[in-house]
């Protein structure tokens, strides 16, 4: 018998503002042209003046328990992956803790920027693989628009403010890759290459600081690195290419999930996209996109999903799992 992941209940939620690439004409020189076949994007949502990540994140969790049928209490831990956490600290997971009312167990965040929920899926997953949990919230969320310079046209127009969380159960499984649940992980950084995606401020030089970023330099490693990771999780997990139902990518960029997808020998009816609608929501981008690809009619029970990401550190990593 070997114990299994299983996600039991998910959610998202988006704050109700939504910015069309043309908002950008009136300040930026820039086009909704440019925005779309550079990128994909072509709107995104932004939290209102007061709105917090930790209240996007509520907001996804309540909706994750509504599905899976639980209450809060229900719960024994919340690994929030956040880089806009509401203050220095306490973590956001614990405001969401005290939001949802959930009085046991314990909540961290985990920050690994864009990888950030690839990251906790897997912080989560060693948890319950470990015993120390049977049932965990792991929650992405982002507001991303409190880190942009907004007179920067090569980076404002790319990320957008979200939220998705999952429920993940310890349950029983054969061990082999029919079990529901996840299959496999892999995690990567390179810390060389800090600067090429970073925010140049932080609690330690007391300021918030912008989000700065060599557009072209990090594509460049993200086709390479995501089709590899991917490559490698999906070894780990004994699944072929052709036993791949979706792959759910990071969204931050539609050249490169198709640049990705291309390299995994997957066609783009395989490949959840939702970077037009929510642009890079950062570690919010992944379970966004598996909430609302399971809402489309996408993905269904006993799918095998791949999920990857890259964001600054460089940091990236995948996840193979069966729904
Ligand atoms: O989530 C973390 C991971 N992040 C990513 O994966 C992002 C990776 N990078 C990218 O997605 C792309 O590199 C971008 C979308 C950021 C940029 O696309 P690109 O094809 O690499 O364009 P570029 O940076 O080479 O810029 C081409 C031109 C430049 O002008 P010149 O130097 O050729 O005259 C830019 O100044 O486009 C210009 N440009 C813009 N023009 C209109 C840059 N931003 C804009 C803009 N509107 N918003």
């Amino acid at each position: 018998m070997t114990t299994r992941s299983v996600v039991i209940g998910l959610g998202h939620y988006l704050p109700e503002r939504v910015v069309p690439n043309s908002e950008f004409e009136a300040t930026l020189d820039t086009s909704d042209e440019w925005i779309k076949s550079r990128s994909g994007i072509e709107r995104r949502h932004f939290a209102a003046e007061g709105e917090t990540t930790s209240n996007l994140a509520t907001n996804a969790a309540r909706k994750a328990l509504a599905d899976a049928g639980l209450g809060p209490n229900d719960l024994d831990a919340i690994v929030l992956a956040t880089s806009t956490a509401d203050l220095t600290f306490p973590s956001a997971a614990t405001m969401v803790q005290s939001a949802l009312g959930m009085t046991r167990g314990f909540a961290f965040d985990v920050q690994a920027v864009c990888a950030g929920f690839i990251y906790a899926l897997s912080t989560a997953n060693a948890l319950l693989l470990a015993g120390q949990a049977k049932r965990i919230m792991v929650i992405g969320a982002e507001t991303f628009s409190r880190i942009m310079d907004w007179n920067d046209r090569s980076t404002c127009v790319l990320f957008g403010d979200g939220a998705g969380a999952v429920i993940l159960e310890a349950q029983d499984g054969t061990g082999d890759k029919s079990d529901r649940g996840i299959l496999s992980v892999d995690l990567n950084s390179d810390g060389q290459h800090r600067d090429i995606l970073y925010v140049d401020g932080g609690i330690s030089t007391q300021t918030t600081g912008f989000l700065r970023m060599q557009g072209k330099e990090v594509f460049r490693h993200a086709v390479e690195k995501l089709a590899k990771t991917a490559t490698t999780a999906m070894d780990k997990a004994d699944i072929a290419s052709d036993e791949v139902d979706w792959i759910v990518p990071h969204q931050a960029n539609i050249r490169i999930i198709q640049g990705t997808a291309k390299k995994l020998g997957l066609s783009m009816d395989h490949v959840v996209v939702t970077v037009q609608d929510h642009g890079n929501t950062s570690a919010a981008s992944i379970p966004l996109a598996l909430s609302v690809g399971v809402e489309r009619g996408q993905i269904k029970r006993g799918d095998v999903v791949v999920t990857e990401a890259i964001g600054g550190g460089l940091a990236w990593g995948a996840v193979v799992l069966r729904w």
